[in-house]
């Protein structure tokens, strides 16, 4: 292409819609032109007039070929500094579409600098992309010379608390609302999104439909008694509480006068009745005594109310509830997305979970996003691959989408986590029997490895005992399978030997168990038995015993911990900063 003269403002340049380019995320960072060469003409976001950083830097030429051409970029300011004895500024910018700043240079004869310079600051600005010159030392194929500031939006340095200074990830959750202005936390989140599309992307190839599961529901599909109740009683019983202080109850003897009042009234209608009164003032009598009598029960209703939870034989009365019965927020999807694979066949959902458990490690959250297939007609052997195939496909993904934020990982968090996903997306996982797995841990502690936790059949494996596995014994990622039933939930299927059921972890380096799943007992008498070995009552779970009671398929599926695939790309320490707004023990903010 060739470049004009008389730089233009693309930015300014409005197209009919049927010619409306795709956004800039969407095509090639940069066209071919028929002759070989890098095409000219910048991308502009569609939606806004300016053009995304990554549209200028993400090109394979560094948006050298783009110099010339005048554009319109808005970010904010990660470090500013006047030169020249304050002639002009250099400002690196960024707008969180790629991890680069674009350098941007302003003369002080186009601005006041010292408002621009500051940490922070939110800046727009039309200027001309240049190629800077040689022997700056700088790494940029080009750089924006600065015509005209339209936006500046200021920061106060002795109260802006996210400094140029790194701040360590401990300190950044302080902040939770400025946190995304960080190369860290941007980096994750691109990372993030792009898993999230690399998992609709995969499922949507494989012909899974997507489902969305309910968030409320009334059954605990693990059984582990983790979860958080969804109630309006407690707001309920505090506004009766207020209500009741500031306008006591009726007592007996109001109760009483307001009966007396009904009793004198329905006296005197007798009474005017026997005495052939008009018809006017019998009816007005009436009238008199309705009221009281709609008084009366008003008080009666009042002063039957009493502080506390409304209770019922001594319990807590869930049908004075808003679902009228007691409900919760889920711990995972599966049990509704099983009731849509066994009519659509493969189904998927991917959502929020909630778990109430009092842990404060690095790898649980209270909130967390899983992704959840569920495969019809596949047995235990199935599910492994697809879980298989799903996690390299994510890790093919990244390689080829984000390879800048994971150059950023790799050099600020986890030198080795582009290696890795290189490694899982080219070499299959290794596969193992629990039994196996407690046998190479037996011979580990034989030879004098010690763990926190003993190791012994039926136990179930710790933490320690899966990222022993999978980081020092196969150095890869692993499935274990065939796990003692004792230790599983109630809904997967019990193996030929009795002892155990079709059961798979899919175990990571770093992260230790990123993928739970099963394949599913389809047989009615084996399930029940199941439910009542296991002590759980059978009535809530009627409905999902009719998914065996009539038409019954084989089938399978597993659980993504989705920030566990986050932390183990990335190679980031604590699951608190691969999500945007981490809930923990004694911690929600925002
Ligand atoms: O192994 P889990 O409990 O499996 C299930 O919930 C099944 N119903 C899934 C299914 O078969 N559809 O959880 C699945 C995954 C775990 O392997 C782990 O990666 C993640 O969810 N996970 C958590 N992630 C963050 N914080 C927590 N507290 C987590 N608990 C589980
Ligand atoms: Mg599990």
């Amino acid at each position: 292409g060739s470049v004009s003269s008389a730089p233009k403002l693309i930015t300014t340049h409005t197209k009919m819609a049927d010619e409306v380019p795709p956004p800039a995320h969407q095509v090639p960072a940069v066209s071919i032109s028929s002759d070989g060469t890098s095409s000219s003409t910048v991308q502009k976001a569609r939606f806004s007039d300016r053009v995304r950083i990554r549209s200028i830097l993400g090109r394979p030429d560094g948006g050298a070929g783009l110099a010339g051409q005048k554009v319109r970029i808005s970010g904010w300011v990660k470090t500013g500094r006047e030169q020249g004895k304050g002639a002009f500024a250099f400002l690196e910018v960024n707008d969180g579409s790629c991890p680069a700043n674009l350098q941007v240079m302003v003369d002080a004869s186009v601005s006041d600098l010292t408002k621009l310079v500051a940490t922070g600051t939110c800046v727009t600005v039309d200027g001309c992309l240049k190629i800077p010159p040689e022997g700056k030392g700088t790494k940029q194929k080009v750089e924006l010379s600065v015509v005209e500031v339209i936006d500046v939006g200021t920061v106060d340095t002795a109260t802006y608390p996210i400094p140029k200074t790194k701040l360590t990830l401990e300190r950044l959750r302080e902040f939770p609302h400025l946190r995304s202005r960080t190369n860290s936390i941007s980096a994750i989140a691109r990372i993030r999104h792009a898993l999230a599309i690399a998992t609709h992307t995969f499922f949507d190839e494989e012909g899974f439909l997507y489902i969305q599961t309910p968030i409320i529901t009334t059954s605990d599909c693990e059984g582990a008694g983790e979860m958080f109740q969804v109630t309006t009683l407690i707001s309920h019983t505090e506004k009766l509480e207020r209500d009741l202080i500031e306008n006591p109850p009726p007592t007996e003897a109001d109760v009483e006068a307001a009966r007396l009042i009904v009793k004198a009234r329905g006296e005197a209608v007798a009474q005017l009745k026997s005495a052939k009164a008009s018809k006017e003032t019998i009816t007005a009598s009436v009238a008199e005594l309705n009221e009281a009598k709609a008084s009366l029960s008003r008080t009666e209703e009042r002063s039957k109310l009493k502080p506390g939870l409304p209770k019922l034989d001594g319990k807590i009365d869930y049908t004075q509830d808003f679902f009228g019965r007691q409900a919760f927020l889920t711990v995972s999807g599966q049990l509704q997305v099983e009731t849509y694979a066994c009519g659509l066949s493969d189904v998927y959902t991917f959502g929020p979970t909630f778990r109430a458990e009092n842990s404060h490690t690095s790898r649980h959250l209270a909130e967390f996003w899983m992704v959840e297939p569920e495969l019809a007609f596949a047995d235990l052997e199935d599910d492994m691959n697809c879980a298989e195939a799903y996690v390299r496909y994510m890790c093919k993904w990244l390689l080829e989408k984000r390879y800048d934020d994971m150059e950023l990982m790799a050099k600020n968090f986890d030198k080795g986590c582009i290696d890795r996903l290189k490694l899982v997306a080219s070499t299959p996982f290794g596969r193992l029997t629990y039994t196996k797995a407690i046998e190479l841990l037996e011979e580990a502690v034989a030879k004098g490895k010690e763990f926190v936790n003993p190791v012994e059949w039926g136990i179930d494996l710790a933490s320690e005992h899966e990222r022993y596995l999978t980081e020092v014994v196969f150095q890869k990622p692993l499935i274990v399978y065939n796990y003692p039933k004792g230790i599983k939930a109630f809904y997967m299927r019990l193996n030929d030997d009795g002892k155990t059921v079709a059961a798979m972890d899919v175990l990571v380096p770093k992260v230790g168990e990123l993928i739970g799943g099963s394949q599913r007992e389809e047989r009615i008498d084996v399930i029940m038995e199941r439910i009542e070995e296991m002590g759980l009552p059978v009535e809530p779970y009627e409905w999902y015993l009719d998914l065996r009671r009539y038409g019954t398929a084989k089938h399978s599926g597993f659980g993504l911990g989705f920030e566990r695939m986050v932390l183990f790309a990335t190679g980031m320490d604590n699951i608190r900063d691969v999500i945007p707004f981490p809930r923990y023990p004694g911690r929600a903010d925002l």
